[in-house]
Parts: C-alpha cells; structure tokens; sequence
C-alpha cells in the first residue's frame, strides 16, 4: 500500500506543477499568478477541492501522445466564498498556453452541471491561448458545448468571468455570455481577432493592449464590467460582487445585520443646487441614501451618463440604476441604456430589488444616436424595467423629461413606489423648449419676442417645473423632503419583500436587441 500511495502522491505532484517549474517562472516573470495561486487567493482558506486533477487529453495527432500533463490545463474544483459553496474553474496558462482541449471543456462542462443541479455561482478565471490548435474541430466543439451550458446556466446562476492573460477568437463568447467581466490592466486581452489579423484586413496598427486590453473594454467597447489594477484586486472584485448576490434564481441574497439609527440625511435637503441646469454628481446622492460604504459601482468608466451598482440598505442587497447629470447632463443615449438594461435583467434574475434615481433631461438628440439605434436601445431599457418583478422603487431628485420620464422606472411600467423630491421637474419637456412649440406664433408676433419668450417659458414652468402635477394623478405616490429619502426607502422596500408578479404565461419575451 505505501508504494500505491506514494505513486498517488508522485501524481498530486505532478499536476500540481503543471506545466513545470520553468513555465510557471515565465508566468510570475509576466507578473501573472499561477491557475492554482488564483484559486488559493479566491476561495476561502482550505476549503477548495478539486476535482478531474488526473484528467488528460486525448490526442494523438503531432505526437501529442508523448506530450500529457494531469489536469490537461484545467484546474476545476468547488469550495467556499465567505463561507458559502462556490464553483470554480482557472485555466493553466502553463498546459500547451491553458488552451481548451476536447477534455479541457469537458471538465468545465461538468463543472457547470454541477454548479446548476447544486444551485451555486460559477466563477471562471480565464488564461488561454484559445482552441488547442492539435485537437482541430474536437475543440470547438468543447467551445460551443460550454457556451450552451453558459446559457442554460444564465438566469439560474451567477456566472462571474477573470479574465487574466489572453481570451482571444471564440474564447470570448464564454465570458460575453456571462453575468460579469473583469479584466486584469497590462495582462489580459480580449479580442475576437488579434492586431496580425486586423493588420491583414484593415491595414490598422494597433497593439494588443489598445485593441483588446482591461482599459480599451473599460471605456470604448463596455465588454468588461470591471478594469482591476492586479490580479489580487480582480479577486477581491469577485469576492465583493457575489457577496451582493443569492446563490442561485430561487434564493434571496443574505440580508446584513442591521440596527436601526437616524435614518435621516439633512445633508441632503441643501444638496441640490438652486440652478436646475447646475450638475451635480449623483453617486453623492446614493452614498448618503446607501449603508456607509456599501455602493459598488459596475461599468463605472462605460457610458458614464448613467451610474448603476450593488449596495445596501439597512443591510439589504439592491440594485442602483441612477442618471448621471455629472456627465452630458444625465441624458440618455444608445450605450447608458444597454449598459442599464443588462444591469436590470441582471438584478430581476436573482431577486434584487432595484432602486432608480432619476435626473433626465431626456434622450440624446443627433444622427449618430439615431443611426446607431436610440430607438432600439433605448427600448431595450424599457423593456428590461417593464418585465422586472423584483421590487422597484423610483426617487426623481430633479428633471423627468419626455419618454425617459416613462423609461426610467416609472409607475406606469410597473414601479412599486415613485417618491419625487420637491425639486422635481416632471414634464414633456424642458420650459424653454415646451414655450418655444407652443407659443411659436405668439412669441415671433411678439414686439420683444425675447422677453414674451421669457414669460412663456416661466408659465410653462409654474406650471410643469415641480412634481404637484404628477402628485396630483397618483404617478408620484408622495413628495418627500431629500432628508427623508433613506427612511423612507427601507419602510418602502421592507414593505415591498414578498411581492409577487404573475405576468402571462410564455416562453420568452422577445426584448429588442
Ligand atoms: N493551442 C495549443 N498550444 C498553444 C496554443 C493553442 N491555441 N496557444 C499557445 N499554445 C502553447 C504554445 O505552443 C506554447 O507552448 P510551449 O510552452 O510548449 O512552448 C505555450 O502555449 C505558450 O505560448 P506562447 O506563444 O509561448 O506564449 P505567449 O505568451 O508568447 O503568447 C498567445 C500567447 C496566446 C498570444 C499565443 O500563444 C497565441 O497566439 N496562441 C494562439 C492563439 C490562437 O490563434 N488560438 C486559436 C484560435 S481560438
């Protein structure tokens, strides 16, 4: 029996070097960790087991035979978060570059089975040079069999991506597919094609970092949600994202303990400023209304125009969808709209209450926003509030124009409460402009038709610059002094907990894409 076990141990040791001492000093020389460092970092200490260690490939093509590493540059298992069941795969960059062998996906297929019968998030630490180049089509196919099983796990499980060295050509659409994406600066790329073949095809230079790094899909492209400066942040990223989150679509996340205190914020009653074209940073607004230091903020360099995040309140896990008047005046345009629509869906499907501040002045006017499908997009923010059943709360703080009035969480697609602050300007559209439709004729007749401008344009605003008019219908259920606005939400959403929707029987819907 010694001998037995001592050839076990020969064989934990062996896949536990991977690749071999060499390529793992190349790994840390890049300044990146090794597949099993990450897991060690990620989950909770001595908690991690792993599973398919002695796994190989099957390949016998280019004397692939002779080349066999245990684990074939995979390492799979499952263990505990802050204490609760997580499931985890981390590609080994040092196994023929982490590339996804038929076996390879195979074990990341039964990984996610797992994680689905069991009910519990899938975290996937990605560093690969793509389909193992010797196995051919066998490694595409184990591409498309993990993309299937990432959309039936969508909805059902959080999936979280790391990306953390290359994911280049079909490797992307794992992560694409999955609930959130972080990127490591300087070691992590995502590119469908890389800057060779761009070269080829479009004559463009350009380098790996400026087409496909953390910064690139932080800003340009919104393909990650999160641009860590390191690996070690990237994992505490994950560790902080799923803490807001259930373990799976039938399950609420934790509720923190929380002790009653003051709940009101006189800050907030002076905050606004007097000019209603002044902006103001609205992320202020939320870490007043929030528990102390419990917002994070997701997608925060991408379309900035609109802020969403996790935070809590009175110890609950909710959803942050807030405009932004700090930048283009909070409009919305093509990108904030997909950008809060995602978040949306994201948050209805794992029962996370959402709360909406609301400051917009209305869509983004031009050919560019119109070319490029305001109207879809815009629709697609519409949509993905409409059919949202988890509690929803709006607070209007200052403009509601036009249809983002309407877009924006409004009660009539289905908000459960709507508080307005009593700066609140709910209206079709800006005084100025409302006066200058109406009152054409009378204002170009005018002898001084700048100042019968001025006197319309004020008309229009006694009339429609305050949130009385909305009151009035029942589409503001109260007006509320800014110092009240935290109080009020934790009754509201303690009050909202066991809501139920039954919305028609279907399929699916078919939002706008
Ligand atoms: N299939 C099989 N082996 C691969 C591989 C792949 N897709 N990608 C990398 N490798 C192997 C390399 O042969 C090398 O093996 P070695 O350690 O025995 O020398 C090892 O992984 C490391 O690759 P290397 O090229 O030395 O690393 P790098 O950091 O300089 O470059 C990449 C990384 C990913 C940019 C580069 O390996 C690459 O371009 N790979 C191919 C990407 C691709 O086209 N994939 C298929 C399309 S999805």
């Amino acid at each position: 029996m010694d001998k037995k076990i001592a050839l076990l141990k020969d064989k934990i040791n062996q896949a536990n070097l991977g690749g071999g001492q060499a390529r793992i000093d190349s790994q840390h020389k890049k300044g990146k960790l090794t597949a099993r460092e990450r897991i060690h970092f990620l989950m909770d200490e001595g908690s991690f087991e792993e599973i398919g260690m002695m796994v190989t490939h099957r390949s016998t093509d280019f004397g692939m035979e002779r080349e066999k590493y245990l684990g074939d540059g995979v390492v799979t298992g499952y263990g505990t978060i802050n204490g609760r069941l997580t499931y985890v795969f981390s590609q080994d960059f040092t196994v023929f570059g982490g590339s996804l062998s038929e076996t390879h996906a195979e074990k990341i297929c039964k990984l996610m089975d797992m994680a689905m019968k069991n009910g519990a998030p899938l975290i996937g630490l990605n560093d690969s040079g793509g389909a193992r180049i010797q196995e051919g089509v066998v490694s595409l196919g184990g591409y498309a069999d993990i993309f299937y099983k990432n959309v039936q796990a969508s909805g059902v499980i959080p999936q979280l991506s790391a990306i953390m060295g290359p994911c280049a050509g079909g490797a992307v659409y794992s992560p694409a597919i999955t609930d959130f994406i972080l990127m490591v600066e300087n070691t992590s790329y995502m590119f469908v094609t890389g800057p060779n073949v761009v070269k080829t095809v479009t004559h463009e230079e350009v380098t790996s970092e400026e087409l496909g790094g953390a910064s690139t899909h932080a800003t340009k492209s919104g393909v990650t949600h999160f641009a860590c400066a390191n690996e070690i942040e990237a994992i505490n990223h994950v560790k902080k994202l799923l803490s807001y989150m259930p373990q799976n679509c039938e399950e609420i996340a934790d509720h923190l303990p929380y002790e009653t205190a003051d709940e009101s914020r006189p800050e907030l009653n002076t905050f606004m400023p007097e000019n209603a074209s002044q902006p103001y940073d609205i992320r202020e607004v939320i870490s007043a209304v929030a528990d102390a230091d419990s917002f994070l903020e997701v997608h925060a360099a991408y379309a900035e125009n609109i802020v969403v995040g996790f935070a809590r309140l009175a110890g609950r896990s909710i959803g942050i969808v807030a405009n932004q008047p700090a930048y283009l005046a909070g409009v919305l345009d093509s990108n904030s709209s997909t950008k809060a629509a995602r978040f949306v869906r994201f948050c209805d499907c794992f029962n996370i209450p959402l709360l909406v501040f609301e400051d917009v002045p209305g869509f983004l006017p031009g050919t560019d926003q119109e070319w490029n499908g305001i109207i879809t997009n815009g629709a697609k923010l519409l949509y993905a509030f409409s059919e949202a059943t988890v509690p929803r709360i709006t607070v209007i703080t200052r403009k509601a124009y036009g249809g983002a009035y309407d877009v924006m969480n409004s009660k009539h697609i289905g908000a459960d409460m709507n508080y307005a602050w009593p700066s609140a300007e709910i209206a079709v559209m800006g005084a100025k402009g409302a006066a200058e439709i109406i009152f054409k004729r009378e204002i170009t007749s005018a002898e001084n038709p700048e100042e019968k401008w001025l006197e319309k344009e004020k008309l229009y605003s006694d009339i429609f610059a305050n949130p009385y008019r909305a009151a009035e219908r029942g589409f503001v259920d109260e007006v509320i002094e800014p110092a009240q606005t935290r109080t009020k939400l934790i009754k509201a959403f303690k009050m909202l907990e066991n809501k139920v929707v039954n919305n028609p029987r279907k399929k699916h819907g078919n939002i706008p894409l």
